[in-house]
């Protein structure tokens, strides 16, 4: 089977009603990043930080993957599909994706204030445990901090991101603006013999000079067109 890569951003979960980030309306309009996606926001008002989050993990009890997701998981019958993405919602797995690798984190998970990516102390929550609380301690007696890769954060996952990226044969960038780094750098490292689709309805610019096939349309019709077209 021919290994396709997906790189997907947050207009991959806009249809299930999920805000991105930096179009009109955005989460970064209503909230500032730097107070709730930044370390120092966190030292400076680690509460607000943390209603942040538990206000994003309650929406997500309310929201259901969409068409867009649910064709992405089909493609796992045609191709060896690794889901690469930027969005800390759980939507990718609940729409049957198998194989997804989360480059910011997981809003599903708390970790350790000291060491975030101390793998020892990362907690996967049930749904009853949603709304983390200020005392509530991460095994080494810290605070328990949103598992989300904040702005000036290092990327872990991004080494085994590109190890896919590099084998891939079809890459996908799906939903993003291609305006974060390392992130939207993955498609330096998809080989020159891969074909390169991207969805957006929007034009996306991509710092790149590979060629790129450019299906503009929203996630759900996108998926539906990259499905014919490759199968
Ligand atoms: N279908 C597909 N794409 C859509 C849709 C839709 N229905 N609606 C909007 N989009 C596109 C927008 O046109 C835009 O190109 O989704 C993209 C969203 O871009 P951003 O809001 O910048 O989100 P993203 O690229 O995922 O942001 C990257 O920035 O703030 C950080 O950590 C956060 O992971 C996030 C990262």
């Amino acid at each position: 089977m021919k290994k396709m890569v997906v790189l997907s951003g947050a207009g991959m979960s806009a249809e299930s009603g999920i805000n991105t980030f930096r179009d009109a309306g955005g989460l970064w309009e209503k909230y500032p990043v730097e107070q709730v996606a930044t370390p120092e926001g966190y030292r400076l008002d680690p509460e607000l930080v943390i209603r942040f989050y538990n206000e994003r993990r309650a929406q997500l009890l309310t929201v259901k993957p969409n068409h867009g997701h649910e064709l992405l998981a089909e493609m796992e019958k045609y191709f060896n599909v690794t889901v690469v993405t930027q969005n800390v919602d759980n939507l990718h797995e609940k729409a049957g994706s198998t194989h997804v690798i989360h480059l910011h984190g997981e809003l599903t998970k708390v970790c350790s204030s000291y060491n975030p990516n101390d793998l020892r102390y990362v907690k996967e929550l049930k749904q009853d445990e949603y709304e983390v609380k200020m005392g509530d301690l991460a095994g080494d007696g810290s605070q328990l901090r949103p598992f989300i890769v904040w702005f000036g954060e290092a990327v872990p996952e991004m080494e085994r991101a590109i190890s896919y990226a590099e084998k891939a044969d079809i890459f996908v960038i799906i939903g993003t603006s291609m305006n974060v780094y390392p992130a939207a750098g993955l498609l330096d490292y998809v080989p020159r013999s891969a074909e390169i689709y991207l969805i957006d309805p929007k034009e996306v610019q991509v710092n790149s000079s590979r060629r790129i096939n450019v299906i503009q349309k929203g996630g759900s019709e996108g998926m539906e067109e990259l499905l014919s077209r490759l199968t």
